[in-house]
This record gives structure tokens, sequence and C-alpha cells, in this order.
């Protein structure tokens, strides 16, 4: 497992991370394989958020109560967490009492008295920045929460928080898989009449990322679109998986790591958030952290997901 240090920090991450928005119906049992698998791969980073699960703080107590952490478990893995979504409306709030509420509430779903890195989930119209401040250097001065970050959310949202958030924004998390791509794709095609994929809907998030030394983090890696099933082995995509499996054989892993591979390929060291409930996928993702897709692969898995190199 390829590893580096996350900018704006002193953890050590692997580029490969397990997300646990999917288990909330899992067993203990289930669970333990689950995160078991993935440590045994080297993934020692989970993402969870305040709202994954049926039930406020849902999935992070069930990962809680499946895993027991002792306190040197706890320490040997990274948690990251996410507020700002309320899901009865559903709004988004940015308010200080909404943010340190959800954290006093993930705190104790996870049984952790830390949180690694806490990200605003997605962007709040009615932000105003002063007051994340507040609520990130009362979280950081009492030890709560260690880093913070971002998710979904464009250059502009970000410049705002900096004039006032004093805390390095580390992480962006953004929807990325090969056939959901407009982050990677309006550049390769700037400037193109009449193509809908040079149309820019993020203002050059992920250059603006690359440049504030803000890493990318990319969730539904395998789903074609906004969660309408995977892209692998789907009828819709022939071209992309005969280019895969023919990956595959060549690169001598399993579909679901090419991929992987297609993200933590590309320079911006992303980290690649799996979704995958499934020890066995959990596995042959994580062996795409570091192949080497030469240009020409990674190119023609861009194109045969539908994407124009003009
Ligand atoms: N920041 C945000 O706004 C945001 C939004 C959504 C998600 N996330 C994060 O990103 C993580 C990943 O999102 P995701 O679950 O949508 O991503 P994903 O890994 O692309 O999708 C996983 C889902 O696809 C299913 N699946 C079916 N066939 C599969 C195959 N061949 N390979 C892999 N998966 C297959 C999985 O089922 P099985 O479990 O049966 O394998 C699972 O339900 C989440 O856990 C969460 O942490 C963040």
């Amino acid at each position: 497992m390829k590893t580096f240090t996350l900018p704006g920090t002193e953890l050590t991450v692997p580029n490969v991370v397990l997300g646990l928005m999917r288990i909330q119906e899992k067993t203990d049992e289930e669970v333990r394989t689950l995160v078991k698998t993935a440590r045994d791969a080297g993934i020692s980073f989970f993402d969870h958020a305040d709202v994954y699960g049926s039930a406020l703080h849902g999935c992070e107590t069930r990962f809680a109560e499946a895993m027991q952490l002792t306190s040197s478990e706890r320490a040997e893995i990274v948690l990251q967490t996410k507020a700002g979504i309320v899901r009865e409306g559903p709004y988004f709030d940015y308010s200080y009492e909404h943010l340190v509420e959800s954290v006093e509430g993930s705190l104790a779903a996870l049984g952790t008295d830390y949180i690694d890195i806490l990200l605003l989930h997605r962007p709040d119209a009615l932000v105003e920045p002063d007051e994340v401040a507040r609520a990130f250097d009362d979280l950081s001065a009492a030890g709560k929460v260690r880093a913070f970050g971002v998710s979904n959310h464009t250059p502009g949202q970000i410049e705002l928080l900096r004039k006032s958030v004093s805390q390095p924004l580390v992480a962006n998390q953004l929807q990325l898989s090969v056939t959901h791509a407009p982050l990677v794709a309006q550049g390769v095609a700037a400037n193109m009449q009449g193509l809908d994929q040079s149309i820019s809907r993020d203002s050059g998030t992920l250059d603006y990322c690359r440049l504030h030394d803000i890493t990318v983090q990319a969730w539904s890696p395998f789903q074609a679109g906004f969660f309408n099933g995977v892209f692998l082995g789907s009828a819709d995509y022939p071209e992309l998986n005969a280019v895969i499996d023919r990956l595959a054989k060549k690169y001598d892993v399993p579909a679901i790591a090419i991929a992987t591979a297609w993200i933590t390929r590309h320079p911006a060291q992303m980290q690649v958030v799996l979704g995958t409930t499934n020890p066995e996928r959990v596995a042959g993702a994580a062996l795409g952290s570091d192949i080497p897709l030469t240009r020409a692969e990674w190119y023609e898995m861009f194109r045969t997901a539908g994407y124009s190199v003009p």
C-alpha cells in the first residue's frame, strides 16, 4: 500500500481508504472481517459521517460497537468524519452549534476522545466563515479534532472559509470515478465550443486543490454516476470493461484494482474512498494502490468511459 504524509498534518496515510457509509446492517463479525481485511491490506484510514446509517451517527456507532478498539488500536488508525448535513429537511448547517454538537455526537458514537480529521460535508449556502472558524478553534483547542477539511467544495467556497479559518484545510472529498470524472475531464477539453465536457462545473477544483496541498479524496470510485450502480461489469460500459479486463490480466490483479488505479495513478496523490462492504473487493481494490498505468492506458480508460480527448 502506497502511503504519504498528508499535507498539513503529520499523519501517514494510505492512498486507498475505507468508507463506512454502508455498514449499518452489518453484524459485528461482518464489520470486524471487513476492517481486518482492510487493515491487512494496509488501509489504516476510515471515513465516516454523522449522517451515515439509518439514524444519526448510526454507522459510527455500528463501527465502534463491532470493533471495541483499545486505545492503542485507536491510535493506530485515522478516523475521519463529517458534519454539516441535516437529514431532516434536508438542509445544510455550518453554524457553531451544529458543528460542535455533531462532533460531540461523533466522539460519543465512535467511542473516542478525538477525531483525526473533520470534513465539512456539503457547502452550506448560509455559511458564516467566522462561525466555522470559532467552531474549529474550540474543537481544536479542546483536542477534540486534530485536522480539518471539506467535501464537495469549490475553490471559491474554500477561499471564503480560509479567510476566517486559521487551521489548514487538508482534504476535499469529491465524487470521482472513471465514468464520473468532470473534475478531470473538463480540463482535458477546455475551451471546446458545443462540447458538454468542456463546461466547467467546479471552477477548477482539482487544480486549486493541487496548488494548495489539499488532498482530493475520491468518493463513489466505482459508481457509474450518482449512486446508480457500478460501472464494473456493467453492460452500459462494454468497451471500458474490455479495457479494464485486459489491464487486469496484464497487471495480474482483479478488475477493481484497475478501476482504483485509474485514480491513484493521477499525480495529484488522491485518496480513493472505497464504499464496498465486501472484504474480497476491499482486498482487490487495495491492489490498485500503486499500479503504474501508462499514460496510454490511463487515457484509454478515460476515452472508453465516454470522455473526449479532442
Ligand atoms: N463526501 C460525500 O459527499 C460522500 C458521498 C458518498 C459517499 N462518500 C464516502 O465514499 C465512500 C464510497 O462511496 P460509495 O459506497 O458510493 O462508493 P463505491 O465504492 O463506488 O460503491 C460501493 C457500492 O457498490 C456496490 N458494488 C456492487 N458491485 C460492486 C463491485 N463490483 N465493486 C465494488 N462495489 C460494488 C457495493 O456493494 P457491496 O458492499 O456489496 O460490495 C456498494 O454498495 C462511502 O462509504 C463514504 O465514506 C462520501
